[in-house]
């Protein structure tokens, strides 16, 4: 254990400056003298990328298990596994000698372009939310530290080191910030990485407001926030906007502007301690943990097969699947044979070992004839013969299974992607087996959505198998065999096309910035308040099963905001298999002061029933589940009124809707002001009490003069005055000045002191 004032007051600002920049690509320094040894740091969300030689950051790395990326796991909608394999990865990371993992990475897919969309959970915050907090708990419960990634609205590839991400306030608190309030609050992250791109004009790496005011003030974030590997410029600007270590060192220069600004009083000596302390407070937690020893390969491969079968999508199923009776199989595509498991970048994984889909067929399928074409290469050229090749086979088997996967060229940390689509080589692949045989299932791999109106109605079934980890291989003939029933759900839209999609016209940005102009309306909330058709909606899976969904409830038709209520279903299996469903609340609110998304989830649940077999789901739904960020109140707010709770099997296979109404509990700071509105001043209790008099006046007033009467002609006068009601009281009190005591801005002044309390 270390005494970490004892520590600090014996420490020189040379090294205090030092300690606050890594020693090493992925280790912060040891200050032997004081008995304060290095950590190591490491990627990556799924699984432990642990360099061979630390001392330089392109090393190879040592095996480790290769889990499944976030797509898939969050399409698991089970943060119970996610949780498991939290603490597998965390066994391995103590065997490989190491303090703390750099995952998960936590940011909204605002588009299915984004490069990296495969590392990243999902559209919806909620969802992403309760997917970090189990894993960083599963892999914090054994000692070993998370960094959650990247903080915030690192949402595309391209400029990433440099974009300046322009979004407003609302969209920050509501989207793009949640998934790291949820996990900061609910599990503690060891460390925060800030992201490369700038938020607003200001770098992630210096960000005062995201970094000082929201993550360490608001949220009570006691951890330590490392740069992402290069992100910092400006080390006193970023040390003075609350980035405490720098990644990777050593940077002598930035050490030196460190020591410099400290002497020369641009920044105190105390925010230096301060990240200082953070830092040790890191080292002692590592050092509590055990270190060295193994892991059970055998068992995290298997937890990864668990996983990946748990995360595949059933999108399309004629009845075909799973598979029976049948006793010639043609599989067709490279990746039946060269698994496409995981993306590229600094997730990438040197696996224990990696299945192989046709192997893992043969296996569970004894007795069946196996034939094999490649159908397409590894890059997007074109090879006629190959197709010709495969659907000789396909017409000679009885059921054809093509493997697809995306071209490595098409998905990877670093880049974005160019459009949605497969390779012509592969739509052509698709097109031509299916034309010859009805029998055709399509096994896709990849990190993000693909369109498929080229081809989805001539074939029998979709598997959705995304980047599945070393492991995915015997996953897919699980569920390709019925040996699993699929229960995966999507955590993103499948559009019908690339132009469809929410963020098509802001994106990727131009001159330096990216406008998030579609604001809170990303993923389903903007496909749902459009109407736009999507080809798979969000929370939308197939299952060789039927659920039934009875007796809706809550535990109170009207509650307080502060107490939240509880919403409970029965779900039936009615089929013949057992399975899981996923049901899905989602909150709407049917009048608000600011617009709100049609719908937004809430809460979920994930149960497994036997044939026949019925039980109640509890979702509990708190103040935040109908609550929104108010820009001008600075806060997130309830209104009183009536919400509706839909309970779905997906986002648009809702099943119940109840009415329930909500108390708020809040009193409200007055936020009138000299802009304020007439109506704004109604509408405020305070507003309304000083102003009330005055207004009933002007409304006499008008009436006579508008009528010549005070009784008659109602209506004109009160057409005048919905007219005046959305002008600021200023500007109508100074069309009277003339009836004035005083200038109208005088007058509204002092009215203003009266309702905040100063006169
Ligand atoms: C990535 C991070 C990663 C870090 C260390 C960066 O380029 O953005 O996600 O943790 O490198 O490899």
């Amino acid at each position: 254990m270390l005494d970490i004032e004892a520590i600090l007051s014996q420490m020189t600002l040379e090294e205090k400056a030092t300690f606050c920049t890594g020693a090493t690509p992925w280790s912060t320094l040891a200050i032997e003298r004081l008995g304060v040894p290095s950590i190591v740091m490491t990627d990556g969300p799924h699984g432990v990328r642990r360099a061979s030689d630390p001392r330089t950051l392109s090393a190879k790395s040592l095996p480790a298990t290769c889990f499944p990326t976030a797509s898939c796991t969050a399409s698991t909608w089970n943060p119970a596994l996610l949780q498991r394999m939290g603490e597998a990865m965390a066994e391995e990371a103590i065997a490989l000698n190491v303090d703390i993992l750099l995952g998960p990475g936590v940011n909204m897919k605002r588009s299915p372009l984004g490069g990296r969309n495969f590392e990243y959970f999902s559209e919806d915050p909620y969802l992403a939310g309760e997917m970090a907090v189990a894993l960083i708990n599963g892999i914090q419960s054994k000692g070993v530290g998370t960094s959650i990634k990247h903080y915030a609205a690192n949402n595309q590839e391209f400029e990433r080191f440099t974009i300046s991400a322009e979004v407003d306030e609302r969209t920050l608190r509501e989207i793009y910030l949640p998934a790291f309030e949820a996990a900061v609050k609910r599990a503690k992250p060891w460390t925060v990485m800030c992201s490369y791109n700038k938020i607003n004009g200001t770098f992630g790496s210096e960000h005062r407001h995201l970094l000082t005011e929201i993550l360490k003030g608001e949220w009570g974030f006691e951890g330590v926030v490392v740069s992402d590997w290069g992100a910092v410029r400006d080390r006193v600007k970023s040390l003075a906007g609350g980035l405490d270590l720098e990644m990777p060192g050593p940077k002598p220069a930035h050490v030196r502007a460190l020591i410099e600004a400290v002497k020369s009083g641009q920044v105190s000596e105390e925010a230096l301690n301060e990240s200082v302390r953070r830092i040790l407070r890191l080292v002692d937690q590592a050092l509590r943990t055990p270190k060295g020893g193994t892991f059970d390969v055998d068992a995290h491969h298997a937890l990864a097969r668990q996983i990946a079968a748990e995360g595949m999508v059933l999108l399309k199923n004629n009845g075909i699947l799973p598979l029976k009776e049948v006793k010639k199989v043609a599989v067709i595509g490279r990746s039946a044979r060269e698994p496409y498991f995981q993306g590229g970048g600094s997730s990438n994984i040197n696996p224990t070992r990696v299945d192989v889909p046709l192997d893992e067929l043969q296996k569970q399928g004894e007795g069946i004839q196996w034939t094999y074409a490649e159908g397409y290469a590894v890059d997007e050229s074109l090879h006629p013969e190959m197709i010709d090749e495969a659907v000789r086979i396909a017409r000679e088997a009885d059921v054809a299974l093509i493997f697809v996967a995306l071209p490595p060229s098409k998905e990877s940390e670093g880049y974005d992607r160019q459009d949605l689509d497969l390779s012509r080589q592969q739509i052509a692949l698709i097109q031509a087996v299916a034309k010859e045989q009805p029998g055709t299932v399509v096994i896709l791999n990849n990190g993000a959505p693909v369109v498929m109106s080229e081809w989805i109605d001539g074939v029998a079934a979709v598997l959705e198998a995304w980047m599945m980890g070393q492991a995915g291989a015997g996953a897919i003939a699980d569920i390709l065999f019925g040996k699993v029933n699929p229960s995966g759900k999507l955590a993103e839209t499948f559009p019908v096309r690339l132009a469809d999609t929410p963020a098509y016209l802001n994106w990727p940005g131009e001159a330096g910035k990216v406008r998030y102009g579609e604001g809170l309306y990303i993923g389903y909330r903007y496909y749902d308040a459009k109407g736009v058709p999507v080809l798979f909606p969000f929370g939308y899976g197939l299952s060789y099963t039927t659920f039934a969904y009875s007796n809706p409830r809550v535990s109170a038709t009207t509650f307080r905001d502060v107490d939240g209520v509880t919403v409970y279903v029965d779900v039936t299996n009615t089929g013949k298999v057992a399975g899981k469903e996923i049901v899905q609340v989602y909150v709407h609110d049917r009048q608000a002061s600011l617009s709100r998304p049609v719908k937004e989830l809430k809460g979920f649940a994930k149960v497994e029933l036997q044939p026949g077999e019925t039980r109640t789901v509890a979702i509990p739904l708190d103040f935040r589940a109908f609550a929104f960020y108010h820009p001008e109140y600075n806060q997130w707010i309830t209104e009183s009124g009536e919400f509706d709770i839909l309970i779905g099997a997906s986002s648009v296979d809702i099943r119940h809707t109840l009415t329930v109404t909500l108390e708020s509990t809040l009193e409200l700071p007055c936020i009138l002001n000299m802009e304020s509105t007439v109506r704004e001043w109604l509408a405020d209790p305070r507003g309304k009490v000083v102003f009330g008099p005055m207004f009933e006046q002007m409304r006499r007033e008008m009436a006579r003069t508008m009528s010549g009467g005070e009784e008659s002609n109602e209506l004109i006068g009160m057409d005048m005055m919905g007219f005046l009601m959305d002008m600021p009281l200023v500007s109508v009190l100074g069309f009277q000045e003339a009836n004035l005591p005083a200038p109208a801005e005088v007058v509204v002044a002092d009215m203003l002191a009266k309702v905040h309390g100063k006169a």
